[in-house]
């Protein structure tokens, strides 16, 4: 069996790193190809030397644009690959716009696809993700869910039972593997308690009026806690186009840093007082890290870090933010569980479903 596996964005990398080593393991014959949708050396390099990510196979190279050219380039210089490496099934991850992009070539050309990461809905289709999630989720014939709501969400959509496979969170697999690194980082002048931000969302950093609020909520947190904010790339570039590089880069308080590799990310997570962020894989793990976690978003596709993590929404509401990092502060934070699964063997659960069949 030959499986080729696509990747191209941050958030991809942590997923596929534990897959591809459970089915070295196993001697399964696989292949790699990295899209370039994430082209940075912090955005990407750095994170498959950390998660000792092997070179890929194939790099496309194409970078950013808007989603249809994203997505567009993808499948144009995708196919190809597919034609030559003659995969039996195609692995992809996640819900960036290379997920959904290789999943469209590989359906087509009747090569079997796996989705690992399958079910997680928000039900809100304003988010780019969900879009991809959906069509991701409709072409795949291997849908590996991390938790019991995705497994709902896929047999309400009229999924077939048999395609659905609960193998649990692999990002929980990386961090596992990780986390005694991520405890040798040291601190580096960081304060004992510290507040960690990151933000990315185009409902948050792309209108100006959200992201100077979100802004200006950050400065006032800054009166209680240190603030340390890893800027992803999408977010610095809005803060220049909107010209509110003063406000917050000239803000002391806020410590604006360029974005981290995943150890000291993970370093600076397992230390903090309060995450604020609106990640999808942050909710996830700090729920695993039972770290108090307040997410800038109304909804969330991963409402099990709701139900039983450490996870909060806030939305856009201030108030709310106030009043739950006033419980923080106080040392009252939201207590939570780490869901099943969440064990660090989900990738050796998936290496095992596509070895059986
Ligand atoms: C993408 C994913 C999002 C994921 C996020 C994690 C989609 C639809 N979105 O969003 O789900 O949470 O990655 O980071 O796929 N840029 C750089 N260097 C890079 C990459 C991007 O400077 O290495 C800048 C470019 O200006 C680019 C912008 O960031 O236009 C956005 O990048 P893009 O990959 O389009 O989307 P993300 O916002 O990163």
């Amino acid at each position: 069996m030959h499986i080729l596996h696509v990747v191209g964005a941050r958030p991809n990398f942590m997923k596929a790193a534990p897959v591809l080593r459970a089915l070295k393991s196993r001697g399964v014959r696989q292949s790699l190809v990295h899209t370039g949708q994430h082209y940075d050396r912090n955005m990407s390099d750095v994170f498959f030397t950390q998660l000792a990510i092997p070179e890929p196979d194939w790099n496309l190279g194409v970078g950013s644009g808007s989603h249809a050219r994203q997505t567009a380039e993808v499948m144009t210089a995708f196919e190809p690959v597919v034609l030559e490496a003659k995969p039996d099934v195609l692995l992809v991850y996640g819900d960036v716009n290379s997920t959904v992009a290789a999943a469209l070539v590989c359906a087509k050309l009747g090569v079997r696809v796996g989705h690992v990461e399958a079910g997680l809905r928000s039900f809100d289709r304003a988010m780019p993700e969900e879009i991809n999630r959906m069509v991701t989720d409709r072409l795949a014939d291997f849908l590996f869910t991390p938790s019991e709501d995705g497994d709902i969400n896929l047999k309400n959509e009229g999924v077939a039972p048999e395609k659905i496979h609960r193998v649990g969170n692999v990002m929980i697999d990386s961090l596992l593997q990780l986390l005694p690194a991520a405890m040798q980082v040291p601190k580096n002048g960081l304060p004992d308690r510290y507040a960690l931000v990151t933000l990315h969302r185009p409902s948050n950093v792309d209108d100006s009026d959200a992201l100077k609020s979100i802004l200006s909520s950050l400065l006032e947190v800054s009166e209680h806690l240190p603030v340390v904010f890893p800027v992803h790339p999408r977010t610095r570039q809005r803060i220049v186009d909107l010209a509110i590089g003063d406000f917050a880069l000239n803000a002391a308080t806020l410590r604006l840093v360029d974005p981290l590799p995943y150890i000291e990310f993970l370093a600076l997570e397992r230390g903090a007082a309060v995450i604020i962020t609106d990640s999808g894989g942050i909710q996830e793990e700090t729920t695993f890290l039972q770290i108090p976690c307040l997410t800038l978003r109304s909804n969330t596709e991963r409402p099990i870090t709701v139900s039983m993590g450490t996870n909060v929404l806030v939305g856009q509401d201030r108030e709310k933010l106030r009043s739950e990092l006033t419980k923080i502060y106080a040392g009252e934070a939201k207590p939570g569980v780490i869901p099943p699964l969440w064990d660090g063997h989900a990738a050796e659960r998936i290496a095992d479903v596509l070895l059986r069949f």
